[in-house]
């Protein structure tokens, strides 16, 4: 039994849940994991490695391998930052490929409970209230529509620099999301047990005032040591 506070947002791609996630454990002073940026290491390398993206047992030892540090906003692998590397399409789109591969998963698993630190994490992904925390304490499905999200990653790829088009970022999501949702092992899914939050017409600070509501009805985040007694 830990009893070390995990809120888990899962939802499809695009749909901002990394970013609500963040600022739930910068809010709370949380650790945060982003474990799509641990599907997309082990797919970077597995590019840059010509690694057979049918070959699980290949990308499960790339996953075990992987050096990998957090530090803000910057990823290292081996002691290179290859945070922006990451975030291109072709790297999301194989990474949704190889993350259907049970043995690449497992081996991932323990890698991300091990963020579970006092006094508490915040994570996103596909998986997170289902397989990786199943006994968060908080648990939501973070969704919007796919028009939204096109619109989102466009934004998002554009201030980066990056070259796409809305149609063929809408096609590309809505493949992933078909994917992901269908796969055998984890597929992306809303728990039995999680809040389901559409947040195509709200703002990232809207979204988060439901999300901070939900953590402290569950008191989530809330010290409970008593106050010091004046004299
Ligand atoms: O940011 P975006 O939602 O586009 O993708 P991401 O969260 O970085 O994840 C990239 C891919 O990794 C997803 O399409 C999933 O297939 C996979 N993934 C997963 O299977 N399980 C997770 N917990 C997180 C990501």
């Amino acid at each position: 039994m830990n009893n070390i506070p995990v809120i888990a947002i899962d939802g499809p791609a695009a749909s901002g849940k990394g970013t609500v996630a963040k600022g739930l454990a910068k809010a709370l002073g949380f650790h945060y994991l982003e474990s799509g940026a641990l599907y997309r290491l082990v797919a970077f390398v597995a590019q840059r490695e010509s690694i057979d993206p049918n070959d699980a047992p290949a990308l499960a030892q790339v996953a075990s391998a992987l050096q990998i540090r957090f530090i803000e906003d910057q990823i290292f692998l081996s002691g290179q930052e290859v945070a922006e590397q990451l975030r291109v399409e072709s790297i999301g789109n194989l990474a949704s490929q190889i993350a259907a591969h049970p043995a690449l998963r497992r081996a991932l698993l323990e890698r991300q409970r091990a963020f579970r630190a006092a006094p508490g994490l915040s994570c996103d992904g596909r998986d997170m209230g289902t397989v990786v925390f199943p006994d968060a304490a908080l648990k939501v499905f973070y969704t919007a529509r796919v028009e939204v999200r096109a619109e989102r990653r466009l934004k998002q790829l554009k201030q980066k620099g990056l070259d796409a088009n809305l149609a063929d970022l809408s096609r590309d999501l809505a493949e992933r999301d078909a994917r992901d949702a269908a796969r055998a092992t984890a597929p992306l899914a809303a728990a039995a047990d999680a809040l389901i939050l559409d947040a195509s017409d709200l703002r990232v600070d809207q979204a988060l005032d439901v999300l901070m509501r939900w953590a402290r009805e569950r008191q989530i985040g809330v010290t409970t040591t008593a106050p010091a007694r004046g004299n």
